[in-house]
């Protein structure tokens, strides 16, 4: 059966008090409703519908960004769950399978869970997720008969016996997209909120002879985000479960309640990664490197064997081939370093492509920007850089090659040449003497 999912992601989060939608929102440094489109993809949907309203434009370009096929739909005016889900009805125009609704703000539905949802739907026409809780708080509850589920009850709408029940809500739907919206179409607004609840769907299931039934999971993984604290929570909670995972997978944390991870992080197995390592996004790092203490990285690949830090930034565009060493306070951004290669000591490499085995000296520095555009470095296979080296960029070292220590480099230099490129030294005989002699004579003066 092929799947569509519609998100729900028009709320304004009046809680978050913040000018961004609260969909726009990072969790491991990514907006919070692409977390779960993310576990939906376990149902290999065909089509994914994404129901923005406050922010629309904002959300809409972030969506393009993960997926440019993604459909964004716009609800104007939020006049409930029920009424966000039949904006996506033309977007489902003529689409024959299920469709499963998700919201934007619980980053947590597991993929597996999802999975045991659609699943689910053999044997009912509409499946809801629930989850039980000791704190069912304002949540709706799932009024069971049996396997059945009679109906879903608000709980500004619920009685006092209703309110005692446990298993409720997590807002989770999935049922054939035709019959969704069937179901909707008979969905009224005379309830306490005055608003078109998509959890009424499940009585008007039932009176038309309509099967229901829930599935449950972990209260955890229906954590929703309102407020600057609950998505302080939430990045908690999400960086034990990607610290746990890295675990799992084999990469050796040293201390991992101090490693940061990111929605996209990959780190290989045997991986090593030292204390107070932040992973931003796009980080991919293969087996057996190490990320030394301290180091940030982001949009970067680090290949096996490879040395990082401590003290290490790898900006996006920066890769490592196997074995290469990146040492203490030194910037890599776009550039590729050889295998083998060392940037060991306090250098800027930005712009660039350094060869196997080359070695630049303690700052080392690519000067790739004049102020207008970029320009690009090349460093051939085992040249020597000399310590405190500006290339100013375009400009290449060939293969072989050698710079001298506190070289300006303006000029190519060729395979196997050594470029000297400094003033040459002087020495004045008792000139440091007399010098001296004469500022403390004249601070001497000034004094009085
Ligand atoms: C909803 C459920 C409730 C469930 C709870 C779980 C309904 C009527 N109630 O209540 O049973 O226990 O979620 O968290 O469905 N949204 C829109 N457009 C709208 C309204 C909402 O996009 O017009 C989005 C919100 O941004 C949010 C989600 O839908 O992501 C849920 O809406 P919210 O107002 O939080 O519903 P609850 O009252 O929490
Ligand atoms: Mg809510």
């Amino acid at each position: 059966m092929s799947t569509a999912l519609i998100i729900l992601a028009a709320g304004k989060g009046t809680r978050m008090e913040s000018d961004l939608p609260k969909v726009m929102h990072e969790l491991g440094g990514a907006p919070l409703f692409a977390h779960a489109w993310a576990h939906g993809r376990a149902l290999d949907p065909e089509r994914v519908v994404i129901v923005a309203g406050h922010g629309a434009e904002l959300v809409e370009a972030a969506a393009r960004d993960i997926d440019a096929d993604v459909t964004v739909v716009v609800q104007e005016e939020q006049l409930g769950t029920a009424h966000a889900v039949a904006q996506a009805r033309s977007a489902l125009e003529g689409f024959d399978g299920d469709a499963v609704v998700l919201y934007g703000d619980t980053p947590f539905t597991a993929a597996e869970t999802l999975e045991r949802l659609a699943a689910a739907r053999d044997q009912a026409d509409v499946v809801v997720l629930g989850f039980d809780t000791e704190n069912a708080g304002r949540y709706g509850r799932l009024v069971m008969d049996g396997d059945r589920l009679s109906r879903i009850v608000e709980f500004k709408d619920a009685t006092d016996e209703e309110r005692a029940i446990s298993l409720c809500n997590s807002g989770v739907v999935a049922a054939k997209a035709l019959t969704l919206f069937d179901l909707i179409d008979a969905v009224g607004n005379d309830n306490a909120s005055g608003e078109y609840y998509l959890t009424d769907i499940v009585e008007v299931a039932n009176t038309r002879g309509l099967s229901a039934t829930a599935v449950s999971c972990a209260e955890n993984e229906t954590l929703g985000i309102n407020n600057r604290a609950e998505l302080v929570d939430a990045e908690s909670l999400f960086q034990s479960n990607a610290r746990a995972s890295a675990l799992e997978n084999g990469v050796t944390l040293l201390a991992p309640e101090t490693v940061f991870f990111s929605h996209d992080t990959v780190i290989g197995r045997e991986a090593v990664v030292e204390p107070n390592v932040v992973f931003a996004p796009g980080v991919t790092v293969e087996s057996g490197a190490r990320i030394r203490a301290f180091s940030h990285l982001e949009g970067c690949h680090v290949s096996k064997g490879a040395i990082v830090g401590p003290y290490a930034r790898l900006r996006p565009g920066a890769e490592l081939a196997n074995n290469a060493k990146i040492g203490n306070f030194v910037e890599i951004k776009n550039a590729q370093i050889g295998e083998g290669a060392k940037v060991n000591h306090l250098s800027y490499v930005g712009d660039a492509s350094v060869g196997e085995a080359a070695n630049l000296g303690a700052g080392t520095v690519t000067c790739n920007y004049d102020g207008v555009m970029k320009h690009h470095t090349h460093i051939g296979a085992r040249a020597f850089i000399g310590s405190d080296t500006m290339l100013v960029a375009p400009v290449t070292v060939g293969d072989d090659a050698m710079t001298t220590t506190g070289a300006v480099i303006t000029k190519d230099v060729p395979d196997g040449a050594m470029a000297v490129a400094r003033a040459e030294q002087v020495n004045k005989p008792g000139l440091a003497i007399k010098f001296f002699a004469r500022l403390r004579a004249l601070k001497a003066r000034k004094g009085k």
